[in-house]
């Protein structure tokens, strides 16, 4: 038996040596679906008005979002179809769209060519290419793709980026098959996974949506927002 294992102490200095590979061939199976379905799925994020899919945080946050101009930070902004729309709500706001699919880019740039939108290409965990902080920060539909043991690191970030009353604003995909685990590198989400790490982060849950339907109106979805801030932080 003993001849079958390998000294317990290679074991972690293996796994850091290839943690960072590991992370970086996880983003590139996700990344590899939109980048060769971007036309498609920007065309499909498109259908629908950002109020449609973000009612239920805007009922609470919209007032304060139209009171002043605010810096927004969309992380994973796809089609760009929010990040046009928070730009929109108020004159003087300045958005930062995130996204690291270079062919998604390209449809967002497009979206958004009238709209105050500066487009970063950058991704979770790390976001090195984001600077300043935010008053709101946006996650839509993209949490699942972050593996599990990325998920610490990437909260950590978004907090710091998040100015001290700010929010930051994530919509969570409840179902996730297996299919979509394997071709599109997506991961189980869960509230209380999120409130945990909110909680170890110094953050605090504010706010949590009932179970909604789809906006896209596919079968079988369903998604719930949250909205986080600051240990101090309540709604306004
Ligand atoms: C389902 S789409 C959602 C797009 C858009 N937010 C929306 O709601 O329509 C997921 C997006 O997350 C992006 N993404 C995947 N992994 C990411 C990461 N690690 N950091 C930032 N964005 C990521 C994808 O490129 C894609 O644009």
């Amino acid at each position: 038996m003993s001849g079958k294992c390998r000294p317990c102490h290679s074991q972690p200095t293996d796994l850091v040596r290839l943690f960072p590979f590991l992370l970086r061939l996880e983003r590139i199976v996700s990344l590899d679906y939109y980048q060769r379905h971007a036309t498609e799925l920007a065309t499909r994020y498109q259908q629908v008005s950002a109020r449609a899919v973000h009612g239920d945080w805007l009922t609470l946050l919209e007032p304060w979002l139209l009171a002043a101009p605010r810096r927004l930070l969309d992380v994973g902004a796809g089609s760009g179809r929010d990040a046009a729309f928070l730009a929109e709500l108020h004159q003087g706001n300045m958005v930062v769209a995130v996204e690291p699919c270079q062919a998604l880019a390209v449809q967002g740039q497009c979206h958004t060519c009238e709209a105050a939108v500066v487009w970063v290409n950058d991704a979770m965990p790390a976001l090195s290419r984001v600077t300043g902080t935010f008053d709101l920060i946006l996650l839509s539909a993209v949490w699942m793709h972050l593996p599990p043991k990325s998920r610490p690191l990437a909260l950590a970030r978004l907090h710091e980026l998040l100015s001290p009353d700010g929010y930051l604003v994530l919509s969570l995909r409840l179902t996730v098959s297996e299919l979509e685990m394997r071709e599109r590198a997506m991961y189980p989400v869960a509230v209380d996974e999120v409130e945990r790490l909110a909680l170890e982060g110094g953050m605090t849950l504010l706010h949590v949506s009932e179970p909604q339907g789809d906006a896209l109106a596919r079968t079988g979805l369903s998604w719930q927002s949250l909205i986080i801030g600051g240990e101090y932080v309540r709604l306004p």
